[in-house]
């Protein structure tokens, strides 16, 4: 049986946080997509731990993660991450499973990330330059170096032919930054990473399932900036909905229970690209420093804005959510009022549907005012707590959106949750 938790907005709605509250109740917690683009917030022992490349059940002790084939790894931040983690007392090797299937980014995919950005210019992604739109274009045009090819002994040889390859394309976008240094530290986290469980990843988590195993798989970016689904081109690479967990692990889609859908009580995106909702004034600056809104990979501030359940309504359609946590509840304590978007208007028409290219029309967000609530939500304990006009707010969006709010997170720290 396999659990999701999710994004369902442009990412950084605290997964992270949330995977890390769920992981006890799971044998497994198993990364599906995405890489080092990925920044996922825990506190352990009251300090800020950000990780990029491991999965957010690493601080349990008795729970396995895995990397999975559908995630693209970097061994350099592997390695750096890995020795931050060991730093809290935790045997990383011991616990973390890597997929044998699983893409390599090798540096020459952080260069053509950054040459192909630098040439777009005004129109550019704002991509987090770690080389992941690089790493999955090899994937599907069956180039890449996966983790199994560590084991052969022409894993060298493998490199350089792709690192050719890749010269010529560098050479086209005019590139001559050098990245010496950056290929000498790969090659010494290739050797550390020859020295990790690497595994036959499918056969793995299936094994698992079968003897009653539970994983949760942990999703990174969010909905909206899924490669199919998100508002394209300004999108991640990869499926980060919830059917990318099939393809991701190989599990087949009648392994999938639960979907948990993670939304902020607001809506933000960092990078480029449409965002309807997007607030240019006080309310928007109020926004970003209350939620101390600034990127946890690139440190970049992040856009803020009102929640758009027309978005968020589309995104539990497409990964078929059967429970919604809404997170950073607590920074919406201070305001009078609180505009939830439900519907785009186009063209002086009212719409209820995400449109094809949201980038490509002027979208009028239609507004209902919802009065806040004025309460320190985060010493809030259970359900029976909440202000009158914050179960208004929450019943607003359970009645638009179709699906269950079923937890609320009022503070960053592990033990702020509540269940409803
Ligand atoms: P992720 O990428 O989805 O894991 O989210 P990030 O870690 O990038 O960003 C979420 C930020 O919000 C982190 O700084 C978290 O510590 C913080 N956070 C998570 N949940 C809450 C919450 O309920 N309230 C507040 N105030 N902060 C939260
Ligand atoms: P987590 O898992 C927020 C955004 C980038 C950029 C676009 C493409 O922490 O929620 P990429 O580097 O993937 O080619 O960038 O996607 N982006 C994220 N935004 N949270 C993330 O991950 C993101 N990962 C990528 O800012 O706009
Ligand atoms: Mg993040």
């Amino acid at each position: 049986m396999v659990d999701v938790i999710l994004g369902l907005q442009w990412g950084d709605e605290g997964k992270g946080k949330i995977v890390d509250y769920f992981a006890p109740h799971y044998d497994i917690i198993a990364r599906f997509q995405g890489g080092p683009n990925a920044g996922h917030t825990l506190y352990v022992n009251n300090q800020k731990v950000v990780l990029h490349q491991i999965p957010s059940g690493i601080f349990h002790q008795n729970t396995i993660n895995i990397i999975g084939n559908g995630v693209v790894l970097d061994p350099v931040t592997l390695k750096k991450e890995c020795e931050k983690v060991a730093s809290f007392g935790i045997d990383v090797k011991k616990n973390l499973f890597i997929s044998e299937r699983t893409n390599l980014i090798v540096p020459t995919h952080r260069a053509l990330d950054k040459a192909s950005e630098m040439q777009k210019g005004e129109s550019k992604i704002g991509s987090t330059l770690k080389g992941i739109g690089p790493a999955y274009m090899d994937k599907t045009g069956r180039n890449a170096l996966r983790v199994g090819d560590l084991l052969n002994k022409n894993f060298t040889t493998q490199y350089i032919k792709l690192r050719l390859k890749h010269q010529k394309l560098l050479d086209n976008f005019h590139f001559i930054e050098d990245i010496t240094a950056w290929e000498e530290e790969f090659f010494e986290a290739i050797e550390f990473l020859r020295s990790f469980n690497i595994v036959n990843g499918e056969y793995f988590v299936n094994n698992k399932i079968a003897e009653g195993k539970k994983v949760l798989a942990e999703g990174a970016q969010g909905s909206m900036l899924d490669i199919d689904f998100g508002t394209f081109p300004f999108v991640t690479s990869s499926n980060t909905i919830s059917a990318g967990v099939c393809t991701g692990l190989g599990v087949s889609p009648k392994q999938i229970n639960d979907v948990l859908g993670v939304t902020k009580a607001y809506c933000t995106r960092v990078g480029g690209g449409p965002f309807p909702t997007e607030l240019f004034d006080a309310t928007g600056e109020e926004l970003r420093k209350i939620g101390n809104e600034f990127g946890a990979t690139t440190g970049r501030p992040r856009r803020c804005g009102w929640i758009d359940l027309v978005a968020l309504k589309y995104a539990c359609m497409i990964n078929g959510v059967t429970k919604v946590v809404m997170t950073k509840a607590d920074v919406l304590d201070s305001f009078d009022t609180l505009n939830v978007c439900t519907a785009y208007g186009i063209n002086g028409e009212n719409y209820n549907e995400v449109p094809y290219q949201m980038d490509k029309v002027a979208i009028e967000p239609v507004y209902k005012a919802l009065a806040g609530w004025h309460t320190d939500s985060s010493i809030l304990k259970d359900a029976a707590s909440l202000p009158a006009n914050m179960s208004n707010y929450i019943a607003f969006i359970n009645q638009f959106i179709g699906a269950p709010v079923k937890y609320v997170s009022n503070g960053p720290g592990r033990e702020q949750i509540i269940s409803l």
